[in-house]
């Protein structure tokens, strides 16, 4: 029998799965019948990438049987095994045996240009479309970088692949590699594993305090307590400002940076750096803090530079954005993204806050179960409703310049609009000189290139609109701050969100030394 590329795709899809059927349904008319098309279903199960995938999960599969060989390895380099230090594991890890990191990247360039040809779907939104109807967490996706990560188990992984191989069949077209093999000790070591971490010591100099602070992340009690300490040792030019509770009843805590005596603030303009909107993305928050302590230690030291900054600029940090999430990430799920607000279907909870804000609101799309759920109304999370509600009551006193969102990961600076793609932005040039820059600064810093890309390509809204609706990005560049910006913190894709504690330091640096950079631009006499 002849079977057609497109016949046997969809034979094969509703044979495994309904929702991916569907999904290959409303792609077939893409896929014209190619004479001599002719294919063997199991040749294209047993694709090369299907079996290495499979392979190498059973390989490490087996050595869970003896672990000693693991555990040497990890010693070796100073690592514990978790098997190693239960005590030290505040959530559980069994949820993440059997789950995958997969990398999707490399699309080959000829093939997409052959797609674009035929007016077919390119890789990505084939992928993507596919991702999203298998319901598999997608870490991260990026067109620039041209990857997709996702979280798969072993079944699911193959799945996926074999769909993939089928439309894509050259050994060229697509990679795909296991990015992360041991999910549960990748989770586990961004737990507090340092030998030379002394807890919740309490230490009364604040530099010594911040050296020990900054070795490993933080828990929401022990950041707020860091908070009370350090307006303990800046009350003249730092305060503590409650923004509202959560959900579950939790203060959100922001930190007003401002050297100015009150007569004088009218004329201020205010930096708004926010953090960890996403619960799992736990660089984002010590970077934010990280930040905040350097403006505070450098204006102190009398460094020139950090004092004509905040001379002339007030810094309002909000680091954690979303705590009732951040908690759960530290006692239940690691990998947990929204909040917990409750939605209408009792199984699933919480609400992706950067879908939240009103400005080009979207809803009805994704389901409360949805990693990017956006609620039912505009501003229906508490988070964003608060931090609303907050700068309007201030917005007389502490006018709003420039706003900074911190996320992770893929090294990325991004510029508005999130939403659309057909939109620009006012003053785009300036807006785009300003992010190089922003993504210079690091480069001199540290080495690591961060991407330029327009948020709406990074969010994938040029593919499905609803992905880029309702970010903080837009709300804030649109209503609020005159630039505006999200940077994504490493990595590039070895730990993804699990990026180990070694790291919070030198990334804490280079988005630091972004920040000053901001500051110095704002300043300048042509914007100003
Ligand atoms: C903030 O101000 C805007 C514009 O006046 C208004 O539409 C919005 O409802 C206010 N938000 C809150 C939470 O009161
Ligand atoms: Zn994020």
């Amino acid at each position: 029998m002849k079977l057609y590329t497109s016949q046997v795709l969809l034979l094969l899809a509703c044979v495994c799965n309904l929702h991916v059927c569907n999904a290959l349904l409303f792609f077939q008319n893409w896929f014209q019948p190619v004479e001599n098309a002719v294919v063997d279903t199991k040749t294209f199960l047993l694709h090369d990438r299907v079996l290495r995938f499979a392979n190498e999960v059973e390989v490490f599969e087996e050595s869970r049987h003896d672990l000693s060989q693991t555990i040497a390895q990890l010693n070796s380099a100073n690592i514990k095994h978790y098997s190693q230090d239960p005590h030290n594991v505040p959530v559980p890890l069994e949820q993440y045996q059997g789950q995958y990191i997969l990398r999707l990247y490399d699309w080959n360039e000829k093939l997409e240009n052959r797609l674009a040809l035929k007016q077919q779907p390119s890789f990505f939104e084939f992928a993507f479309t596919i991702v999203r109807q298998l319901e598999v967490p997608i870490w991260e996706k990026s067109t620039t970088h041209k990857f997709i990560d996702v979280q798969v188990t072993k079944s699911q992984g193959e799945e996926l692949l074999s769909l993939l191989s089928m439309v894509y069949s050259g050994p060229d077209d697509f990679q795909s590699k296991i990015m992360i093999l041991d999910l549960p000790q990748s989770v586990y070591e961004t737990f507090s594993v340092s030998e030379l971490d002394s807890g919740d010591a309490v230490v009364d100099d604040i530099s010594t305090n911040a050296e020990i602070f900054f070795k490993s992340y933080r828990d929401l009690d022990t950041i707020y307590s860091w908070f009370d300490l350090l307006v303990d040792t800046y009350p003249d030019i730092l305060q503590v400002e409650y923004i509202g509770n959560t959900f579950e009843g939790r203060p959100m805590k922001a930190l007003r940076l401002s050297v100015h005596s009150d007569s004088k603030v009218d004329s201020i303009k205010t930096v708004v750096i926010t953090s960890g909107i996403h619960a799992r993305e736990w660089v984002s928050i010590s970077s934010s803090c990280f930040i905040l302590f350097q403006l505070l230690s450098d204006y102190e030291n009398g460094n020139l530079a950090v004092r004509r900054y905040l001379e002339n600029l007030d810094f309002l940090f909000l680091p954690v954005m979303n705590p009732d999430g951040y908690v759960n990430t530290w006692k239940n799920e690691r990998l947990w993204r929204k909040n917990k607000q409750q939605t209408y279907n009792p199984r699933c909870a919480g609400i992706d806050i950067d879908h939240s804000f009103g400005f080009h609101f979207t809803t009805g799309y994704e389901s409360p179960c949805s990693e990017d759920y956006a609620g039912e109304s505009e501003f229906e999370a508490l988070e964003s409703y608060n931090w609303d509600n907050y700068l309007n009551e201030t917005k007389h006193s502490h006018p709003i310049y420039a706003y900074i969102d911190l996320h992770s990961y893929a090294e990325e600076v991004l510029y508005p609009y999130a939403y659309s793609c057909d939109i620009l932005p006012r003053d785009e040039e300036n807006l785009l000189e300003l992010a190089y820059g922003l993504g210079q600064a690091i480069r001199l810093k540290s080495g690591k290139y961060y991407e330029v890309l327009k948020a709406c390509e990074d969010k994938g809204a040029d593919l499905l609109p609803s992905m880029g609706a309702g970010s903080a990005l837009d709300y804030m560049y649109h209503n609020k701050a005159y630039w505006a910006f999200v940077l994504k913190l490493r990595d590039s894709g070895t730990h993804g969100f699990l990026l180990p504690s070694k790291y919070i330091v030198p990334v804490g640096k280079e988005i630091y030394a972004a920040i000053k950079y901001f500051a110095a631009f704002l300043l300048s006499d042509k914007y100003a």
